[in-house]
C-alpha cells in the first residue's frame, strides 16, 4: 500500500514538473530575467564595468597601414596599366579614451570628447616609418584638378612644377604620407589662398586630437540606448555628415551593447572616412577565444553604384558622374582632394577597378570589414575596419605633367583598424555566458527531469503490476 502510494506520488510529481517546465519555457520568464539582469549592468554610470570599458577600452586597438609602391611610373605616364607592390604593415597602437566626461540631465546623458593617439609599433611593422613609398602626388593632383579649367593659372602652375621638378608622382616616407609634410606647391598656393593648408598628409592633424564633443545616452532610461550618440558638436546624429568612425549610432538597431541580439539585426555604424553611416548584416556564426558570436559585415550594396543603391547618388560628384560599384567619391569631405574610398584591393567592387591596376588581389578574409558580437550581451568580441584610400588620376590637357596617363582609380594605402577582446574580459564574459545559459535552460532542465521521473514511474508501475506468480517464480532463481 505504501509502495504504490510512493509510485503514484512520483508520477504526479513528474507530471507537475513537466507542466511547470513547459509553462516556464512558453512564458519566457528566464530569458526575460536574463535580459533584466543585463539591463541593470548596461548603463553608463560612474562605477559600473560598462562605464570603465566605455571610458577606456581595455582591449588594444591596432591601426595597420599597407601602402602600394608604384613600380612603373614611366610606363604609367605613357598610358600603361600601373603596377603596384603591397608593402606593410606599418602598425600603430591606437589609444582612444573618453575625456572631459560629464553627466547631464540626471544621468540620462553623458558628454565627452574622444581623443585618439597613435603610437608606432616597430616590432609589429615591416620597417621603420622612414621607409620610402612611391605613389601619386596627391597635392599636385588636387591642385591640377582645381585649376584645370583656368588656362592662365594652369600654365603658371605647370611651369612652376616643371621648375621644381614636381610631377605626377612623388616618393615620400611612410611617416610623411600619413602624418603630413610641407608641400612646396601647396605652400605657393597657400600664399595666395590662406585657407589652403601648406601641409599634406592622409592623417594630418589626426594624432592626439579629437573631433569635438559627443553626447551619448547612458542607457538609464532604456538600455537599448546604451552609448548611443545623441548629438555630435551640437548636431543631431540623424543629420550627421562627419564624425567618429565605426561609432554605432543607431541604438535600437544595435548599440555596442545589446541583449538578445538576433540575426535579423541591421547594425548601423558611422565612418568619418566615408563621410557617412553604413550598415552591416548578419553573415555567420563565429567563435572568438571560445565565446560564441555573430559576425556582421556590410553587404555589397553599401558600396554599390547609384543605379543599384540610390542612397549612394550623393557620391557621384559632380552629380550624375558616378564611378561605379565598389568605390565612393569622397571629394566633398576631403577639402576637394580627388580621393576615392573603397574596400582594400577593391574587394566587392567592380572588376574593372581590379583589372586596371596590376597587383590587386581582392580576398574576403583579408579585405572584408566585419564586427563579431556576442548575441547574449552585445559585447564586441572582434572587429576589423578595412578601407582603402585611392586617388582619381586622369590626363589633364592643361598640365603636361599628366602625360598620356589613362584614367584610373589609383590605390595609395589601405588600413586595417582592428580589435580583439582582451583575456580578462573573456573571463568575465565566460562567467556571464555560463550563468545566462544555465538560467535560460532551467525550464528545459525541469522538463528533462520530469521525463526522467516519468520513465522511472512507468518502470515502477510495470514492476508493481506484474503477476504475483512471475515474481514468486523468480525469487528462488535469484536467491539460488
Ligand atoms: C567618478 O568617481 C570618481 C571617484 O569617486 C571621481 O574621481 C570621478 O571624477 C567620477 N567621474 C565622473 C565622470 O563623474
Ligand atoms: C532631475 O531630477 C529632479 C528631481 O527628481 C527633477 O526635478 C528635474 O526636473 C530633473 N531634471 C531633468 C533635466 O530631467
Ligand atoms: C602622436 O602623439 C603622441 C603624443 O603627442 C606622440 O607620442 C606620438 O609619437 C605621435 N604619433 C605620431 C604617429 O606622430
Ligand atoms: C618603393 O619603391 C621605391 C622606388 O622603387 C624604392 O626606392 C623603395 O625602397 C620602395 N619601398 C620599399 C619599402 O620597398
Ligand atoms: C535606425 O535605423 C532605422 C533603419 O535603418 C531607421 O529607420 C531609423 O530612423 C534609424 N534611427 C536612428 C535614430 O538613426
Ligand atoms: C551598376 O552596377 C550594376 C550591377 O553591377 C551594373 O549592371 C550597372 O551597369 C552599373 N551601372 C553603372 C552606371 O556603372
Ligand atoms: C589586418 O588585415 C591585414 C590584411 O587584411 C592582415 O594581414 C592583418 O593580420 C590584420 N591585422 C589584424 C590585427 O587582424
Amino acid at each position: 500500500m505504501l509502495k504504490s502510494c510512493c509510485i503514484y506520488a512520483t508520477g504526479l510529481f513528474s507530471f507537475l514538473l513537466l507542466i511547470v517546465g513547459i509553462a516556464l519555457a512558453l512564458s519566457n520568464v528566464f530569458p526575460k530575467l536574463v535580459e533584466s539582469l543585463v539591463e541593470k549592468e548596461i548603463v553608463l554610470k560612474n562605477g559600473t564595468d560598462a562605464f570603465d570599458a566605455w571610458e577606456d577600452p581595455p582591449a588594444p586597438i591596432y591601426m595597420q597601414f599597407y601602402f602600394f609602391n608604384l613600380t612603373n611610373p614611366l610606363e604609367m605616364l605613357d598610358g600603361d596599366r600601373p603596377a603596384v607592390l603591397e608593402i606593410g604593415p606599418y602598425t600603430y597602437r591606437e589609444y582612444r579614451p573618453m575625456e572631459e566626461v560629464s553627466f547631464q540631465d540626471n544621468g540620462t546623458k553623458v558628454a565627452a570628447v574622444n581623443t585618439k593617439t597613435y603610437i608606432f609599433q616597430r616590432d609589429m611593422s615591416r620597417g621603420p616609418e622612414s621607409d620610402l613609398i612611391r605613389t601619386v602626388n596627391i597635392p599636385a593632383m588636387t591642385v591640377m584638378e582645381q585649376f584645370k579649367n583656368q588656362p592662365f593659372f594652369a600654365k603658371l602652375i605647370s611651369n612652376y612644377m616643371t621648375d621644381k621638378d614636381e610631377g605626377l608622382f612623388t616618393t615620400r616616407t611612410v611617416g610623411e604620407l600619413l602624418w603630413g609634410y610641407e608641400d612646396a606647391l601647396l605652400k605657393v598656393i597657400h600664399a595666395f589662398k590662406h585657407d589652403v593648408e601648406p601641409v599634406f598628409g592622409l592623417f594630418y592633424k589626426s594624432n592626439a586630437t579629437n573631433d569635438g564633443q559627443y553626447v551619448f545616452f547612458t542607457g538609464q532610461q532604456d538600455y537599448k540606448d546604451f552609448a548611443r550618440v545623441d548629438t555630435w558638436n551640437n548636431q543631431s546624429s540623424l543629420n550627421w555628415w562627419t564624425s567618429d568612425e565605426c561609432n554605432m549610432i543607431n541604438g535600437t538597431n544595435g548599440a555596442s551593447f545589446h541583449s538578445v541580439l538576433t540575426k535579423k539585426e541591421k547594425l548601423s555604424m558611422f565612418s568619418s572616412d566615408l563621410c557617412r553611416s553604413m550598415y552591416a548584416v548578419y553573415e555567420e556564426d563565429v567563435t572568438v577565444k571560445g565565446i560564441p558570436g555573430y559576425r556582421f559585415a556590410p553587404p555589397s550594396q553599401v558600396f554599390a553604384n547609384a543605379s543599384v543603391n540610390p542612397s549612394n547618388a550623393g557620391f557621384c560628384v559632380p552629380s550624375g558622374n558616378c564611378l561605379g560599384s565598389g568605390v565612393l567619391n569622397v571629394k566633398p569631405c576631403k577639402q576637394g582632394a580627388p580621393i576615392v574610398m573603397s574596400s582594400p584591393h577593391f574587394y566587392q567592387g567592380d572588376e574593372k577597378f581590379v583589372r586596371a591596376v596590376f597587383g590587386m588581389r581582392p580576398r574576403k578574409e583579408y579585405h572584408q570589414t566585419f564586427i563579431d558580437l556576442n548575441p547574449l550581451t552585445g559585447i564586441v568580441l572582434q572587429a576589423a575596419k578595412r578601407l582603402q584610400v585611392n586617388v582619381y588620376v586622369e590626363k589633364i590637357d592643361t598640365f603636361s605633367q599628366t602625360g598620356n596617363v589613362t584614367t584610373v582609380i589609383f590605390p595609395v594605402v589601405y588600413l586595417n583598424e582592428s580589435v580583439i577582446i582582451d583575456d580578462s574580459s573573456v573571463a568575465k564574459l565566460n562567467a556571464v555566458v555560463v550563468e545566462q545559459n544555465v538560467l535560460i535552460n532551467i525550464p528545459f532542465m525541469l522538463i528533462g527531469i520530469a521525463i526522467l521521473l516519468g520513465g522511472v514511474f512507468m518502470l515502477l508501475v510495470c514492476r508493481h503490476n506484474m503477476p504475483e506468480s512471475t515474481a514468486a517464480e523468480r525469487e528462488p532463481l535469484l536467491a539460488s
